[in-house]
């Protein structure tokens, strides 16, 4: 259990454990809809053990999140049991033949039909080798499953395409799962599958074979990683405790990325003349991440003059990829485990570009499969909604667009040192602005935000794509609609949504010419009676004076002017979506790391 609490974090809308009883040899199980706390509960009722055993808590992909789809699934005989992560694409297929021939399913999973396969398979096969090889010719997609079978009650089969598996090598024991962390403390040993490979593994021993069943080498690796428990210390729920964790891991990532600087390259998988010759960036993410994608390419733009382009990592391989020399590709994410940033770049590497992760998490898969990496010091985030991983996302591109501008010659040390002091400085600001609004947000704001069903969020230049992260923001946490826009683009179509139930939030800019033309769009939407809240910087008194409520934001560089505002958008949503009774630190439906496309 306490490995899937750890695991929890690729979803919680069901869990359930299987194990086969030492003393009949016979697969016992229990399984709980919901949190996995509702598994450990039903375990309490009805106790189950024994020395070969699997568990899953489940982010439902197909079939609703009941205990009828919890995993583990089933043969007909009950006799295999299989937990599995990813997508089986051709499911539907795989199953109406399986219908054909007899077999009966009790659930609307993809992944029941990988256990009738194996069933129908094994009774075919004389080894289990063998139907292995035979099995995975049928299954398309991206799978990582486990299987335990009565027959064999001390052997696990473990098979592996696209999503990550690993086996932790203890003393006569064995651990299995998606992500080290769920046996850190057990052991540092660790085999990580490679793609498209299977294994058979006992107590003592495993076995490592590629799809067709030829033998893999075996190559295991010493990777220290620990597991802390991390407290609320206090807070009312995780998010708050990483809202208010921003300012320290700012200065963290900062300091660390100050002492890498030297072997920062290195680090990246690159040369200093690589950078010098770089001629254009790519960056790639997903949510919250994109995000902050989106907002680096102004710095990369601006700072080092070279085009950015901004990649969504569920799109991109689905568009044509224009070969550019002397490029870099940057996928960022917080997990370092989103499946569709993985494929992307998989689909870079196979058209042999360099790509660089920019993660928080060092054991990641995208560390593993990137060709260097940049590591956030944000500590680990609990709360599905990204905050702190947001912030040094940001502060950490910032660096980088220095340092490459470093690189180039195209600004100075003293610039470089500067960039780095004016990101410890933003750090400050972030945080006094929640201070200085924490109780009007707690006694008034909220309740009165918390009425409204929808809102509009604007911004222009880096301010849009900070529009972008703040609707989802709200959205996910409070379950509020919000949909965002350039605020030029307002007056293209959606003006005509402005009435008295919609709430307008207009994120300023520095920049006295873009906070000019916010002034104007302002003023359009309150000559049709919209209500407006600002979050504006010190002396824009138009705007202050214009709308119905402005937050107040000391003045910054332009282009971290939306680091500046961060913790005060994510407090004041937090505040709503608390008025709102809302789960903030496990919304429904969401996973904290998705691990499908
Ligand atoms: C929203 C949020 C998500 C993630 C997205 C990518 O608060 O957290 O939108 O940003 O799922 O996740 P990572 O960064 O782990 O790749």
């Amino acid at each position: 259990m306490e490995g899937l609490s750890r695991l929890e974090y690729r979803g919680y809308d069901s869990a359930g454990f299987a194990c086969i009883h030492p003393e009949d040899n016979r697969l016992r199980y229990v399984k709980a809809e919901g949190k996995l706390h509702n598994l450990v509960a039903q375990l309490e009722l009805f106790p189950v053990d024994g020395f070969t055993g699997i568990g899953h808590t489940r982010w439902s992909t197909h079939g609703a999140s009941s205990v009828r789809n919890a995993h583990p699934h089933f043969d007909c005989e009950k006799a295999i049991s299989i937990v599995h992560n990813g997508i089986i694409e051709n499911h539907n297929e795989l199953k109406s033949r399986l219908l054909q021939t007899g077999h009966s399913f009790h659930s609307d999973t993809d992944t029941e039909i990988v256990a009738h396969l194996f069933e129908s398979l094994s009774k075919t096969h004389k080894t289990f080798k063998s139907a292995v090889v035979d099995l995975v010719s049928y299954l398309q997609g991206a799978y990582a499953f486990i299987a335990i079978m009565q027959d064999q009650p001390d052997m696990m089969v473990l098979v592996r395409k696209r999503s990550p598996l690993c086996i932790g090598i203890g003393d006569d024991e064995m651990f299995v799962a998606s992500d080290m962390l769920a046996f850190a403390g057990k052991t540092n040993k660790v085999l990580f599958l490679p793609d498209e490979s299977f294994s058979l593994v006992r107590k003592d021993m495993i076995e490592l074979y590629y799809f067709d069943g030829t033998s893999l080498p075996m190559q295991v690796q010493e990777v220290q990683v620990s597991w802390d428990t991390y407290e609320k210390q206090g807070h009312d729920h995780y998010m708050l405790k990483e809202i208010y964790e921003q300012k320290g891991a700012i200065h963290d990532t900062v300091d660390f990325l100050h002492t890498v600087h030297d072997r920062i390259w290195d680090n990246m998988g690159v040369t200093a003349q690589d950078i010098v010759q770089l001629n254009s960036i790519n960056l790639l993410g997903c949510g919250t991440s994109w995000h902050a994608g989106y907002i680096a390419q102004f710095f990369f733009e601006q700072i080092c003059m070279i085009p950015a382009r901004l990649h969504l990592a569920s799109e991109f391989r689905h568009m044509p990829l224009f070969a550019q020399s002397n490029s870099l590709y940057v996928a960022i994410s917080q997990s370092g485990e989103t499946a569709d940033t993985l494929e992307g770049i998989r689909l870079i590497k196979s058209m042999s570009f360099a790509t660089v992760a920019l993660t928080n998490v060092s054991s990641s898969t995208m560390v593993r499969e990137c060709d260097g990496f940049i590591l956030t010091q944000a500590g680990r985030e609990i709360a599905v909604a990204s905050t702190k991983s947001f912030s040094t996302q940001i502060a950490a591109l910032y660096w980088l667009a220095n340092r490459i501008a470093l690189e180039k010659k195209i600004i100075t040390s003293a610039q470089m040192e500067q960039a780095e002091e004016d990101l410890l400085v933003v750090a400050e600001i972030l945080e006094n602005c929640i201070e200085n609004y924490k109780m009007q947000i707690m006694q008034t704001y909220a309740k009165q935000y918390a009425q409204y069903s929808k809102m509009i969020f604007l911004g222009r230049h880096i301010s849009y794509p900070f529009a972008l992260e703040a609707a989802l923001k709200l959205k996910e946490i409070a379950y509020i609609f919000a949909t965002s826009y350039p605020a030029g683009e307002l007056k293209h179509g959606p003006l005509a949504l402005i009435d008295a139930d919609m709430m307008t939030f207009v994120f300023s800019h520095p920049d006295p010419i873009v906070y000019q033309k916010i002034v104007s769009n302002v003023q359009e939407i309150k000559a049709r009676d919209g209500k407006v809240t600002a979050f504006a910087f010190e002396d824009q008194q138009q705007l202050i004076d214009i709308v119905d409520v402005a937050f107040v934001i000391p003045r910054v560089k332009p282009l971290l002017g939306s680091l500046a505002m961060t913790g005060l958008m994510q407090f004041l949503f937090y505040a709503i979506a608390k008025e709102l009774d809302c789960p903030i630190d496990k919304p429904r439906n969401l996973a904290k790391s998705v691990t499908v496309e």
